[in-house]
């Protein structure tokens, strides 16, 4: 489809072409173009720029006065497949019980676990469908999906294979990470495995498969001192260097154990949470190519502290947005929101949290090159707002979906 968007109140994230990730002060620089037209052709971004360059052709033309164009937003930590939810533990927890000992007690992932296997595939991809759109019409353009809660080698390929056959159907992008090592099952107890062993053995098992098919980008696990520990991270760092497969790594929601250090030193792509850092963590960022994804949506349900967004734009750190939408610690998946919540709880600008949750999500998803910019031959995948005084106002009044239309792959959703 051809299509010309014209009168566009600002188009915003028109980065340079080659820009790849935003660290430190340019972050905070989300730039635009005031009363600008867009043209996108065959799924790409054709052409922009302010409308008095606008060529005069035969092109459908859409005219958008008052209403602002962005990059759809590229959310780079999700587990959005899984089946059922986990309403009665939110009760639990609201009458005192925490996350963790929930989770001790036969909850929490492995009460998704028991759900994911009683489910088929085609009836979780039922529920993670409705979800997506959802998603997408509150503007998320490119989502990472993560397995993670099959928990043994069948529905951990069960769940990828979801994410597989909702990618086929769905005009978003949906890149798939095998969350290896999530939480140690009772099977794996009874068979004296252990966290570390575990780990190896779900590698040792799943990645032929998952390498034949096609089913992962990228390798996670879940890094804490009451999950799996730092034996347990070696066996994900060995695998990505066997497979190729880049590390995209949970670490330092509840401890510090070391993890970041070791994840940067194996040069992971992102490491993901970081509500507790000590100064040893943020040293082994500053400066990294490690991207730091921070997750507020989570430190709003889970009520635990925010990731020190400020120190680490000051410690020169590629900083990214995420949701990790799961049943768990943040049943939603609203960008919009994530973006009010970085900037109101971890004092993040505007301008830095809708480049995090664009361009520098991107990067957290090696996509810059397609994805999370205006720039011509990217992928048109755009975001139509309503009518808002400026791009800013998306992150300041909260609650409302402010997209009206988003374009995926130049595509009216
Ligand atoms: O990213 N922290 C580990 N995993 C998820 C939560 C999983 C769950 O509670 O179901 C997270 O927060
Ligand atoms: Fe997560």
């Amino acid at each position: 489809m051809n299509l010309r968007l014209i009168n566009i109140k600002q188009l915003g994230g028109v980065h340079p072409p080659d820009t790849i990730a935003l660290r430190g002060k340019a972050l905070d620089h989300f730039p635009f173009i005031e009363n600008a037209y867009l043209t996108l052709r065959d799924g790409k971004i054709e052409d922009f720029g302010p409308m008095t360059q606008c060529p005069q052709d035969e092109t459908p033309t859409q005219d958008l006065t008052g209403r602002c164009v962005l990059p759809a937003f590229v959310d780079s930590h999700s587990h959005l497949v899984y089946a059922g939810t986990r309403e009665q533990e939110f009760n639990l927890r609201l009458k005192g019980a925490s996350y963790e000992e929930i989770a001790a007690a036969g909850g929490g992932i492995l009460n998704s676990a028991g759900r994911v296997a009683a489910t088929t595939q085609n009836e979780m991809q039922h529920q993670s469908s409705l979800r997506l759109e959802r998603l997408i019409a509150s503007g998320t353009g490119t989502l990472e999906i993560k397995s993670g809660y099959g928990l043994d080698p069948e529905n951990e390929l069960k769940m990828l294979r979801t994410i597989k056959a909702l990618n086929e159907v769905s005009n978003a992008t949906l890149v798939p990470t095998f969350l290896a090592a999530h939480a140690l099952p009772a099977w794996a107890k009874a068979q004296g495995m252990n966290d570390a062993s575990y780990t190896k053995y779900m590698l040792d098992e799943c990645l032929p498969t998952v390498q034949n098919e096609g089913l992962a980008g990228f390798l996670d696990g879940f890094i804490e001192r009451d999950y799996f520990k730092l034996d347990a991270l070696q066996h994900l760092i060995d695998a990505s260097t066997n497979s190729g497969l880049p590390l995209k790594i949970h670490v330092n929601q509840f401890y510090d154990i070391g993890g970041i250090q070791m994840a940067v030193e194996a040069g992971a792509l992102s490491v993901d949470h970081l509500e507790v850092m000590s100064p040893e963590a943020l040293r082994a960022l500053h400066g990294s190519d490690t991207i730091a994804t921070l997750l507020p949506s989570c430190s709003y349900f889970l009520g635990i502290p925010y990731g020190p967004a400020r120190e680490l734009i000051e410690n020169d750190c590629v900083v990214a947005l995420a949701t990790d939408y799961n049943p768990g610690s943040s049943p939603g998946g609203n960008m919009q929101l994530v973006c009010n919540m970085a900037c109101t709880q971890m004092k993040m600008t505007p301008a830095e949290a809708l480049n995090a949750a664009t361009i520098n999500g991107a990067a957290a998803l090696n996509l810059s090159e397609r994805k999370g910019s205006i720039a011509v031959g990217k992928d048109a995948d755009l975001l139509i707002t309503k009518t808002i005084p400026s791009l800013e106002y998306l992150c300041y009044d909260f609650g409302t979906n402010h997209i009206q239309t988003t374009i995926l792959g130049g595509q009216t959703q």
